[in-house]
């Protein structure tokens, strides 16, 4: 399998384009089940998940085309017909988010048989919340053998849904399915991230009648039918996070565009609080370092606006070389600190407890082999990897290739040296 090698000491300066949002396409890829004209989404990003969800979608009936458009890259997908409501679980297992085709399903074709997706790296990751979700809306929901048996031959109906938590995916997930309902749906304790404001412009440019996302009420009147439409995907807030932190890790100046430096407030006021430049611009933010180290700060991750745990890797990669002592508090999976002892490998002075870790900087990191566990996780290796003396390895980059386009090309790009070494074909024990 391919690994990833860098070789630490390189500034970054130049300018990285950010992609399309990896967890609002996979989303806006689900809704082309809803309707039977074509949905063309643009700015799309080119991903190992993105691919997948496509392999998947055409088994169930999308056609699905990737195209280079003048708006870009383009993906147009087109269910003329619903010929399967199966997602076994090969299919499931291996990306999460393909478990949100259950409510498109059932509202399109009043049933559909999902495998369970099982648990994952970062956390346990229950869908107990998306399943009453569907109930609420009238579904009728059985589990047998690990897979989710949803009927609704009348149709779904609008109901209250209020979360005892707030979950992105039982949000949209919801949204998705109340959209062809019957009647009104109000979701309480809804999430309030960029990518639901995002699904509910997209599900209303095909004719739903979608308010509030973005709040934490989401007011949805159903319709009895969706038709085609264009939409832009939003920029990739997390993959905007993940350069921004690796700029003030390795020093220098980067600009990145076509993003939405809004949407990383909590990481940039962190950015700035630890000593680096942050200056947003018109289409994105500079994010500059020039020698001197930086602060330690601490973080704890929490649903949007807060700090987002997608970027807890990043930073906590961040914090190994900052002067003193910084505290970072995981709350929303329970798992997520399986990069801390890859960056021990690298000289990283960390301990975990529980939710907390513990990370003192130390002068330098020294390069090393290190492992990729989830996808963030992944790039917090490689945001190490470029201070690090010597060449770090990370291997097990399948995980890298899911969520970040073209992303040697993009570091290279600003003077990192950071290359692909193609594998054998063996798989990494
Ligand atoms: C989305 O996952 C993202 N994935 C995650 O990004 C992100 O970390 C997460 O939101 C939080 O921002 C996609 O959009 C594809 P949740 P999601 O439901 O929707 C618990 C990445 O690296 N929960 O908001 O699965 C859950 O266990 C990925 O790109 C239940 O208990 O997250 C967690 O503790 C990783 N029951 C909390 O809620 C449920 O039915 C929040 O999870 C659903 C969730």
């Amino acid at each position: 399998m391919d690994r990833i090698a860098i070789t630490g000491g390189a500034q970054l300066n130049g300018t990285i384009p950010v992609s399309g949002a990896k967890n609002s396409a996979i989303k806006l890829m689900a809704a082309s089940l809803l309707t039977d004209e074509p949905l063309r989404l643009t700015n799309m990003p080119r991903l190992a998940d993105t691919r997948f969800l496509g392999k998947l979608l055409t088994r169930l009936g999308v056609q699905v085309t990737e195209s280079d458009g003048p708006d870009g890259q383009q993906t147009l997908l087109h269910a003329p017909e619903i010929t399967s409501g199966f997602a076994p679980y090969d299919l499931v297992r291996q990306m999460r988010a393909s478990f949100n085709v259950l409510g498109p399903l059932v509202a399109r074709s009043g049933q559909a048989k999902v495998s369970l997706p099982g648990g994952c790296t970062i956390g346990a990751r229950p869908v107990d919340l998306h399943l009453q979700a569907l109930e609420a809306l009238g579904a009728k929901i059985d589990l047998h053998e690990g897979y989710v048996y949803a009927q609704a031959p009348r149709g779904l109906k609008g109901a209250e849904i209020t979360f005892p938590i707030v979950s992105v995916g039982a949000t949209e997930h919801a949204m998705l399915a109340a959209v062809l309902a019957d009647g009104v749906t109000v979701i309480h304790n809804a999430a309030c991230e960029p990518e639901l404001a995002d699904l509910q412009d997209c599900l209303n440019a095909m004719g739903a009648k979608v308010e509030g996302a973005g709040t934490p009420t989401i007011t949805i009147t159903g319709v009895t039918r969706l038709k085609g439409a264009t939409h832009a995907v939003i920029p990739d807030r997390i993959e905007m996070g993940t350069y921004a932190v690796a700029a003030a890790m390795a020093g220098g100046e980067v600009r990145l565009t076509n993003a939405r430096p809004g949407l990383i407030d909590a990481l940039l006021d962190k950015l700035k609080e630890a000593g680096a430049g942050v200056e947003p611009t018109a289409d994105g933010v500079i994010i500059r370092r020039n020698g001197h180290r930086l602060d330690s700060v601490d973080i704890e991750t929490a649903p949007f606006p807060g700090f987002a745990t997608d970027l807890q890797a990043q930073f906590m990669a961040l914090m190994t070389t900052a002067k003193g002592e910084s505290r970072i508090r995981e709350t929303i999976f329970e798992n997520r600190f399986m990069h801390a002892p890859e960056l021990m490998r690298l000289g990283a002075d960390i301990s975990v407890s529980g939710g907390e870790a513990r990370v003192r900087g130390v002068e330098r990191l020294e390069g090393a082999e290190v492992m990729a566990t989830d996808l963030r996780a992944s790039v917090s290796l490689v945001i190490a990897g470029l201070v690090a003396r010597g060449e770090t390895t990370v291997s097990r980059i399948y995980h890298l290739d899911r969520g970040f386009e073209r992303l040697e090309e993009k570091l290279g790009a600003c003077g990192a040296q950071v290359r692909r070494i193609k594998g054998d074909g063996e798989p990494e024990l």
